[in-house]
């Protein structure tokens, strides 16, 4: 079943036992036009603001042409259905970071794209939109009426802002009509956080090459792949009892997967056509309010970031929207960078264990992950600095129609 959503090789390295898998030669050679190895970079400035005896790194994922870490598993996913000969490759986008990875990775392989973004992130992001459509991608916004899940969505509210678990429903019924075309998923997944990895893998180097180790490694969790992309490499010296290094994974207050959410088996979308996965979740049917990290708009959490979360490996904390804009403020000012709204999340994260570090004068070494930049996300720090961002608590669980 799983073959009929996703390329044969995908499939394999999903359910794979193996350590590592190889990155295929022309996937390498994407990478590095796409700005691979990307830098590692200490924020002293930053530091400083926030007089802190802490050591604070962040590796920059923003350097790709889209500005995200999405890229590097776009085009590993794309490469994989173009070897198997797949004419077009649908998805879904919140943010749009992840569709316009997708369309840039099929203008590379010249394979046709198609996506279903989020209402909201649509209207509120008409630029990722055109990036796509540069790209040569097809783009709706979902809800939509090309699908009857779209169909039902949009009969309840014709203004539906709609969500990530929405759009997945409509690409995977979008693949389902067209023997085709194949599905691709920007995160959850074991085969996306695999191909993320590679972050972490060059981090661990440039740690390295700088004779330095982090005490505690943070990133931003949607579906978790940037987290996990960053964190596994070095998550496998924790297990091995190698290192002590603490993880911390930052979401939104509005979408509470890993703080507020409960560890079972739900449905990957909101029109129950996946596969049930093992995970944090809120709830397949959670409505998930209009923040502008419109990529962490999502009701559940990668199955294994779950497990470790449950295991007491990964430690979460949830942030509202306007503290995180403020600390995105501050890094901005000290560091210069801009970044996404997703990975502000990461920062506030940062500035807090920062801060803590200060209160107890230990010197630890932070290492985050810049999941992306946000220059495109300028409308959300616009209501910020005007005072117009609302924070949304949490609401409660959809977890009645769980299965
Ligand atoms: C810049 C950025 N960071 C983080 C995320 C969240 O996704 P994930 O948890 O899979 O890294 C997104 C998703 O769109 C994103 O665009």
């Amino acid at each position: 079943m799983l073959e009929r959503l996703f390329a044969k090789e995908l499939v394999r390295q999903e359910v794979s036992q193996e350590r590592f898998i190889r990155i295929p030669e022309e996937v390498r050679e994407v990478y590095v036009r796409l700005g691979r190895p990307t830098p590692l970079a200490r924020a002293r400035r930053l530091e400083e603001a926030l007089n802190t005896p802490a050591k604070i790194y962040y590796k920059y994922e923003g350097v790709s042409p889209t500005g995200s870490h999405k890229s590097n598993t776009a085009t590993a996913q794309v490469y994989y259905n173009m070897m198997q000969g797949v004419e077009r490759v649908v998805t879904e986008t919140g943010a749009g970071q992840w569709g316009s990875a997708l369309a840039l990775a099929g203008a590379m392989f010249g394979v046709k794209v198609r996506v279903y973004m989020t209402r909201s992130s649509y209207l509120q992001k008409p630029y990722r939109r055109v990036l796509m459509m540069l790209y040569g991608a097809e783009v709706y916004p979902s809800p939509s009426d090309r699908t009857e899940v779209g169909r039902k969505f949009l009969a309840e509210d014709p203004q539906h802002p709609g969500s990530l678990g929405i759009a997945i429903s409509e690409a995977i019924e979008d693949v389902l009509r067209d023997e085709g075309a194949r599905y691709c998923l920007g995160s959850v997944l074991n085969h996306v956080l695999l191909h993320q990895t590679v972050i972490g893998l060059e981090a661990k180097k440039q740690m390295e090459l700088l004779g330095d180790y982090p005490d505690i490694v943070v990133g931003c969790v949607g579906g978790g792949s940037n987290f996990a992309g960053l964190a596994y490499p070095f998550m496998e010296d924790r297990l091995k009892g190698k290192a002590e290094t603490r993880f911390i994974a930052a979401e939104p207050r509005a979408s509470p997967t890993m703080t507020r959410g409960i560890y079972t088996y739900d449905y990957g979308d909101t029109g129950r056509l996946t596969p049930l996965l093992k995970m944090h979740t809120v709830g397949h049917s959670y409505k998930v309010p209009p923040i502008h990290a419109g990529g962490l708009r999502y009701h559940g959490v990668a199955p294994t970031i779950s497990i470790l979360l449950n295991h007491g490996y990964v430690e979460a904390r949830a942030y509202h929207q306007s503290e995180v804009f403020a600390a995105a403020r501050l890094f901005a000012e000290t560091e210069g960078i801009v970044v996404a709204p997703e990975t502000a999340h990461a920062v506030k994260a940062v500035v807090d264990l920062a801060r803590e570090a200060k209160r107890a004068g230990e010197p630890v070494t932070i290492l985050f992950n810049l999941s992306g930049h946000g220059l495109l996300d300028l409308k959300g720090y616009e209501d910020y600095l005007e005072g117009r961002l609302e924070d949304y608590e949490p609401r409660k669980l959809a977890l009645d129609a769980r299965p």
